[in-house]
């Protein structure tokens, strides 16, 4: 049997592009933040998770500039052994103040983060109680964590649903310790995580707590602070992780807690330890991007007004936005060819958006997920909602 095999069969990819419908790899040419370049022509980009815009911000740009020249553009090496420089501890220390915990660990990419801080907490026994829709990362550290530990029990609950989750804890082992891991806001639907009621079954079974809130900071909270600060509930979450590929303007992760957790994971999370650091240059943009979102409020409220617009004028053209509350905003379309069919209508009429079906959300939840940036203006967005209700009313969605 061939093992190459499956690959010669694999023709779906192809068989949409001859179609003129596929959605993904889409290359940009320019990146100016609310506008890019694709396919020689300028477009609205309401598909990027570049909530405050900080990417083309110039001082965070000048930041990683300086810290190349000074630096390099590389730390060769691992956090572990040669490549930890004194701008990553300082960062650390930001970001632990920034989220209220003691310590923080970064790492290379929020992927990473997931993987190396999940599997390396759970051990033998350990149950891992996960919601149904959390982001594909945190599988992987489960099941990388699973793998590593066959005696571990793996739970998942239905998503959102906080009875549920009760069920599953009354079901497991009192004895056993025990770890719900949930997205703060949920990567595709742009919904919230009940964490007052979460909480209150964490305290109740004993509980740890990981909450990842990589489309929270810098979007949600007063101060962009997360779903921690929306709902004021800081000491009652164990372990919160962010990526600085969103808010952040940046690439890679990092997890904070309990300076005693951070310590453990420092030293053995093999994805930290047998990966290189993350360079000069992303990490001072991050520490520019944070010094920014603590300094200047007005992006944060900026983007919520701008979130809170999108939600009412699409519920009120009729379009289905599901529970979210945030500026992640879904057009449920709840069909895998109409959702296509619908982003290249977008395309062409010059508005980016992402195209998400199955796997990724359940077949009957497919959604074109469209997603807002501080930095758009007015005008933009009533362009946005202007074509969306032309081609939803001409597709027969709203
Ligand atoms: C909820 C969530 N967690 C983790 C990650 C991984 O972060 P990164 O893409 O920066 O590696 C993502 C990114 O898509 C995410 O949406």
């Amino acid at each position: 049997m061939d093992i190459f095999e499956k690959c010669r069969n694999f023709t779906a990819a192809e068989e949409y592009q001859e179609r003129g419908l596929y959605p993904y790899f889409v290359p940009i040419s320019e990146n100016h933040g609310p506008r890019v370049v694709m396919d020689g022509r300028e477009m609205i980009m309401i598909g990027s998770n570049n909530y405050l815009g900080l990417t083309k911000d110039p001082r965070v740009q000048e930041a990683a500039i300086k810290a190349i020249e000074q630096y390099g553009t590389s730390c060769s090496g691992s956090r572990f052994l040669n490549g930890t420089y004194e701008m990553h501890m300082q960062l650390e220390e930001k970001l632990a103040r920034f989220v209220n915990k003691e310590a923080a660990q970064v790492f290379s990419t929020g992927y990473q983060t997931n993987a190396g801080a999940i599997s390396t907490l759970v051990e033998k026994k350990t149950i891992i109680i996960t919601d149904k829709t959390n982001h594909a990362s945190i599988f992987d550290g489960v099941f990388l964590g699973s793998a590593l530990n066959p005696r571990v029990t793996v739970k998942r609950y239905l998503h959102n649903n906080m009875d549920d989750l009760q069920r599953v804890l009354e079901a497991v082992n009192p004895d056993l310790p025990k770890i719900i891991v949930t997205d703060g806001v949920f990567s595709m639907e742009g919904d919230l995580v009940k964490l007052p009621r979460m909480v209150e079954l964490c305290q109740k079974y004993q509980v740890g707590l990981y909450l990842d809130d990589a489309h929270a900071l810098g979007v949600v909270g007063k101060t962009g602070r997360g779903t921690m600060e929306h709902y004021d509930l800081w000491d009652e979450v164990d372990i919160v992780m962010c990526t600085f590929s969103k808010s952040f303007a940046s690439l890679g992760g990092f997890v904070a807690g309990k300076k005693e957790v951070i310590n453990y994971i420092k030293h053995f999370s093999r994805q930290l330890i047998f990966s290189a650091a993350i360079p000069p240059a992303n990490t001072a943009a991050v520490i520019k991007a944070l010094e920014i979102i603590e300094e200047e409020p007005e992006h944060v409220q900026r983007l919520q007004e701008i979130g809170a617009k999108m939600r009412r004028e699409f519920q009120a053209m009729g379009f289905d936005t599901g529970e979210s509350e945030t500026p992640i905003v879904p057009l449920l379309v709840r069909d895998f060819d109409k959702t296509f069919g619908l982003w290249r209508a977008l395309f062409e009429a010059g508005i980016y958006t992402n195209a998400v079906v199955a796997p990724a959300v359940p077949p009957d939840r497919s959604l074109l997920r469209t997603s807002y940036m501080a930095t758009h203006t007015d005008d933009d967005l009533d362009r946005v909602l202007e074509t969306c209700k032309k081609i939803g009313k001409q597709m027969g969605i709203i």
